[in-house]
């Protein structure tokens, strides 16, 4: 698995503020939609800006509650929370939140859920930790749904599938609904947000991926170098070709505590 290290936290804290992850953010913070005074819990902070824009929103009679498990991201986000009364980073793993029990009003985990091994007792935590009628608002990628246009449809697939061990579970949004449900949880909305690239455009997804993608399943001997090097240069020409074409959807599940 993909490890949250001091070199992955630099990247993404970097990265996570370019277009595409904002609007990825986004869609989360308005389904979450914060009010002032809430407790909000962000399951996997990372970096910590959906965490800022929480605070924010809650205001200084509210407060948001960052939980991670990697100490570099913990310290990345509380960095960028410094000098804020009402954030609060909490050193913890979606599977054992450092919580009380119901003392929650909402919850968010943004790319978080795919690197769970126990997607069942997380949503567990999530139950125990929320009030009743609390929402709790699950965003990940759909892997199932990933489009990259390739001269070589075999070698493409195979760096998918590589790139696939970089986490637990490819496909969390289309699990949640019943796994929601069997934890306590009613259904609200799923709602999909859609990545498309013509090119690579730098800061945006598939340039984003490209280059860990091909870093990963090198260093990890899971396809080798020079087939990597290879896929990563075709799609540089598909650029200058006119010809790159990358598609993936986002999806966004909200779910209320029953
Ligand atoms: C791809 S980053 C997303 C960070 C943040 N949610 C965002 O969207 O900016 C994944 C985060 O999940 C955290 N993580 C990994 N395993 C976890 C676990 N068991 N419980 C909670 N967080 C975890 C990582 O440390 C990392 O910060």
């Amino acid at each position: 698995m993909l490890e949250f290290d001091s070199a992955t936290t630099a990247i993404l804290e970097d990265v996570y503020q370019g277009a595409d992850f904002t609007r990825r953010r986004r869609a989360s913070f308005d389904l979450l939609a914060p009010a002032r005074g809430e407790v909000i819990i962000d399951i996997g902070s990372g970096p910590g800006h959906m965490l800022i824009d929480i605070a924010r929103a809650v205001g200084s009679d509210g407060h948001a509650i960052g939980i991670d498990p990697s100490a570099p991201m913990r310290d990345t986000a509380q960095n960028l929370a410094s000098g804020r009364g009402n954030v609060t980073v909490l050193d913890g793993s979606a599977t054992e939140l450092p919580l009380e029990d119901s003392s929650a009003d909402k919850a968010v985990s943004v790319q978080v859920f795919e690197y769970l091994p126990d997607i069942p007792a997380a949503l567990a935590e999530c139950h125990r930790v929320l009030r009743t009628g609390g929402r709790l608002v699950i965003a990940d990628m759909h892997f199932g749904s990933f489009h990259w246009a390739s001269d070589d449809p075999a070698r493409m697939a195979r760096m998918i599938k590589a790139w696939d061990h970089h986490l637990v579970e490819r496909a969390v949004p289309e699990k949640l609904p019943s796994l929601g449900h069997a934890a306590g949880f009613a259904v609200e909305q799923i709602v999909p947000v859609t990545f498309v690239d013509n090119h690579l455009r730098p800061g945006g997804l598939a340039w984003m991926m490209m280059t860990p993608m091909e870093r990963y399943v090198i260093e990890n001997k899971l396809v080798p170098a020079a087939i990597a090097r290879d896929w990563a240069a075709e799609q540089t020409r598909r650029v200058e070709q006119g010809r790159f074409y990358f598609s993936i959807t986002h999806i966004v599940t909200v779910l209320r505590r029953s």
